[in-house]
């Protein structure tokens, strides 16, 4: 029998449970909407850049010319990781995934920063700023040792094209630009997510806000959250033509199998990030020679609405963004750390408005063991 104060309410994965408050973004699942601060996605996407939407995260309201010149300025102030760094990815790189590498990096980062025991709210934002301006070079090294090639040092403030150039040692284009800048954008914040609620728990227990990103990062590794644009796109590899779509489709689902870029917990309409991203990805795959990779996409797309969408199965946005950012050339093991690179922005704006008010996170869980008392028998006499 169980004794003492149990709480009674349990929500498995904390499902439902509302855990915090918050004035900077809203996934209004009904409707297929997101809101950061008051702006519709679609808006930021179009009008604004990576900077611009990270500085509205954090501070409330879209930037002033002058406070955008002093946001990019704190950013790039010291945005340059060193030897040590590049040379410890290296290794990493070759023993394991990148996000390994990605975690060590920031871990890495935060010891070397003399601040990082100073807890108040300036020394965290100014932590979040300059780990933030670092990380566009933190996850091109990444890509660059995949490579086996040397890092690439690029002198551009610009968050977007320092990232593109010091991945590939060569300028992107406009459209390459525009196109992963929407795809920062798009991601940079989602609600309650597991990695966002992994930082804020960190953050909670005033720790630093490196610790609060190293925590983030260690939660968007696995493949329940980060990793899911990988599998579709090689879902999509394995289907190869538009035509095999529809008998490998209905294949998996009678195998009960989940088709990876499809359904989510909040939209169980279009996600309006899908959407986006699909305009691109068909553009993108057309000038690449990815066109049927793409329309492979579409038929999926097709199939699945027809068999699932009156469960309210869409695509998520991870349905498209393997296409644009493999027609970009990258390798897929560095689709998760480039969902990183924008996210820290929302993990940095939600631990910084949580330290506001902050509360340690402290849940409990229901014990369901044997409440004794035992008699405890010495080791020799155990059998
Ligand atoms: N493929 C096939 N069937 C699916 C899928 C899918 N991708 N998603 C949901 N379904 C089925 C469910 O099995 C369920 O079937 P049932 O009625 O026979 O039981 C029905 O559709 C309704 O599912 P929901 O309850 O709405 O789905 P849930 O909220 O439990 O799961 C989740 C959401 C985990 C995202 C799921 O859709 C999934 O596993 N998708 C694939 C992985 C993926 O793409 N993840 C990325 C999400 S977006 C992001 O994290 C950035």
């Amino acid at each position: 029998m169980i004794t003492g104060n149990q709480n009674t309410d349990y929500a498995r994965g904390l499902e439902g449970v509302v855990a915090a408050e918050t004035r900077i973004g809203f996934v209004d699942g009904i409707n297929g909407r997101l809101v950061y601060r008051g702006y519709n996605i679609e808006e930021l996407a179009e009008s604004s850049t990576f900077e611009e939407v990270s500085y509205l995260l954090l501070y409330g309201t879209l930037p002033t010319k002058a406070e955008f010149e002093k946001f990019t300025a704190r950013l790039n102030a010291d945005n340059r990781i060193d030897d040590h760094l590049f040379k410890a990815l290296q290794e990493c790189t070759k023993a394991s995934h990148p996000m390994s590498a990605l975690r060590t990096g920031v871990s890495y980062l935060g010891s070397m920063d003399k601040d990082s025991n100073k807890y108040d709210l300036p020394s965290q934002e100014a932590m979040g700023l300059r780990l933030m301006g670092k990380f566009p070079s933190l996850v091109a090294a990444i890509n660059r040792s995949l490579q086996g090639k040397p890092m690439v040092r690029s002198n551009e403030p610009n968050y977007t094209v320092r990232f593109l150039e010091e991945s590939f040692g060569k300028k992107p284009t406009e459209f390459e630009t525009k196109v992963f800048r929407t795809a920062l954008i798009l991601h940079a914040d989602h609600g309650m997510n597991a990695s966002t609620f992994a930082s804020m728990v960190t953050i909670s227990t005033l720790s630093d806000m490196y610790s609060a990103i190293t925590s983030a990062i260690a939660s968007l590794k696995g493949p329940l959250h980060g990793g899911a644009n990988e599998q579709a796109l090689a879902n999509l590899e394995r289907i190869g033509s538009p035509k095999n779509a529809d008998n490998i489709i209905s294949e998996m689902l009678e195998k009960k199998e989940k088709i990876m870029g499809f359904g989510h917990r909040v939209y169980k309409v279009y996600d309006p990030r899908a959407k986006i991203l699909k305009e691109y990805a068909k553009k993108l795959a057309e000038e690449t020679g990815h066109s049927e990779l793409f329309e492979t996409a579409e038929e999926v797309e097709r199939v699945m609405i027809n068999k699932l969408g009156t469960k309210g199965i869409f695509p998520n946005v991870d349905f498209y963004s393997g296409i644009v950012y493999k027609s970009l050339g990258f390798d897929p093991r560095l689709f998760t750390p480039i969902f990183a690179l924008s996210r820290i922005s929302g993990w940095f704006a939600r631990s910084f408005e949580y330290l506001h008010d902050n509360r340690l996170f402290r849940p409990r869980s229901m014990y369901k063991g044997e409440v004794g008392p035992l008699k405890y028998v010495p080791l020799q006499d155990r059998k």
